[in-house]
Parts: C-alpha cells; sequence; structure tokens
C-alpha cells in the first residue's frame, strides 16, 4: 500500500508538478549532488553528467527518455505508485524504466518506502546510459518474466544487491554504483564509510541465498570490481542456480523498488 499517487502526463507526455514538488527536486538533488562526489563511480558520474538534469523543477519523462534513447535504447515511462511484477518485468525487457510519477512529500525528504521520481531519476537513469548496466538490466526483465514466484525471489536478491545497493571496487576505491544508495543522502555516506555494514566480494550463490529487508539500512553489501561483471551474470547457469535453490526455500516477497 502507499500512500502516493502518480501524477498523469498530459497528451505530449508532460506532468504537471507544483512549486513545491519542484522545489522538493531542487533540496533533493543539490544535497544528493554534492554527497555522491568521490564516492559515485565514475560511470555513474558520467551518465550523470550526461543527462544534466535540472535543478529547478522535477525533469520531464520525455527530455528524460530523449537522452537515454540515443545512449542505449532506453527510456523512462511514468507508472503508477504500484505496478504488477509482471508489468514490472515486462517493461525493463522492453527497455523502459518505470518511473513511479510522484516526488516524496518533505516529511519524507530522507527516507521512504516506495520508489518515487527522484530514486528513479536520480539512483538509476544515470547507469542507464552505461551499457554493460543497460543490457544487464534489460536481460534481467526479460529472463525473471519466465521464472516462477520463488525463483522470482531469489532473482530479486540479485537485482537488489547490484541495481539498488551495489558497490564497485576500482582503483580509486571502493565507489557506489547502486541506484537505492545513491539516490539516498545517508546511506551513500554509511555505505561506504560506516563500520558497521558488510562489504563482501560479489558471489553469486551467496547472493542467492541473502534475504534483505527494504525497510532498514543494509546490514551488508556486494562489490563487484567492474560493471562489466554484471554481464557475466547474463547467463543461464544463475537461473539453474536459483532454480536448484528456490525448492523449499522460503524467502521474502519480491520488491519493486
Ligand atoms: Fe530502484
Amino acid at each position: 500500500m502507499t500512500k502516493y499517487i502518480a501524477k498523469k502526463p498530459d497528451k505530449n507526455g508532460i506532468i504537471d508538478f507544483t512549486q513545491e514538488e519542484n522545489e522538493t527536486w531542487k533540496i533533493l538533488i543539490e544535497r544528493q549532488m554534492r554527497v555522491i562526489k568521490n564516492r559515485a563511480c565514475d560511470e555513474f558520474i558520467d551518465g550523470l553528467n550526461k543527462l544534466n538534469f535540472p535543478h529547478d523543477r522535477v525533469p520531464q519523462c520525455t527530455e528524460v527518455s530523449k537522452v537515454l534513447q540515443a545512449a542505449t535504447g532506453w527510456s523512462v515511462v511514468p507508472v503508477d505508485a504500484i505496478i504488477p511484477l509482471k508489468e514490472f518485468f515486462r517493461l525493463l525487457a522492453n527497455r523502459q524504466f518505470p518511473a513511479a510519477s510522484f516526488i516524496r512529500v518533505r516529511a519524507e525528504l530522507d527516507y521512504l518506502q516506495e520508489p518515487d521520481i527522484f530514486h528513479e531519476y536520480f539512483g538509476h537513469c544515470p547507469l542507464l546510459m552505461n551499457q554493460a548496466y543497460a543490457d544487464f538490466v534489460q536481460w534481467y526483465g526479460e529472463t525473471v518474466l519466465q521464472t516462477s514466484k520463488e525463483v522470482q525471489t531469489l532473482l530479486g536478491r540479485l537485482f537488489w544487491f547490484t541495481i539498488e545497493f551495489g558497490l564497485l571496487q576500482t582503483n580509486n576505491g571502493l565507489r557506489i554504483y547502486g541506484g537505492g544508495i545513491l539516490s539516498s543522502f545517508e546511506e551513500t555516506v554509511y555505505a561506504l564509510e560506516s563500520k558497521l555494514p558488510e562489504r563482501a566480494a560479489f558471489d553469486v550463490k551467496t547472493v542467492l541465498n541473502t534475504s534483505y529487508r527494504y525497510d532498514e539500512i543494509q546490514k551488508g553489501y556486494f562489490v563487484i570490481n567492474d560493471l562489466s561483471d554484471l554481464f557475466k551474470l547474463k547467463t543461464n547457469m544463475i537461473i539453474d542456480l536459483a532454480k536448484s535453490i528456490a525448492s523449499g526455500t522460503q524467502g521474502e516477497d519480491f520488491v519493486i523498488c
């Protein structure tokens, strides 16, 4: 359930955001631009620079899609605050990133459970400009669409610990590529600098066996060495592995995030 109602675009694809909503975007983007410096991976910063989001208003999906289309063939589509899982995977398979077209209220500036337009645009779109990430997300949607609910639970963990909460080892030290982290002011610092969470080398089997909570800050992260490592996950092996683990597993439901 959500208290948010997504806004509908007009016939030209334009959404009318209020002055308060545009100001919320400005607060969010300006503080996030500061905090991701030397914490986000270079590929994210590169995509962010190319997208060149406005600061004084919520960007329109039409303008974001135009840049994404030219780079990797992706687009963003406005959707309701909550959409069925099948629809979520179908959109990803079509290189359409579902973006709930509402922005958080001020009281939830730091944390909200539902993914809003700031999370979707700021957290995910910069890396949808990157070919390895863009291809992985499409493969993921296509693949998960064809699996059972139990297998989806496990593959949900793969999405969670990469696209949402992934860390990347670089020559300049540990960096963030997960959109769930990079759209959160608090977690961007916590993920790299807190002594509390574990930061383990990425291992597919361990990831599939690791459950997560969507309603609290992460207890652990997995670290890949290169974004192209996501390519290596695009194999039937991972689906077979998920199927073999899934039998008899009671896991958390897939959470769209
Ligand atoms: Fe997300």
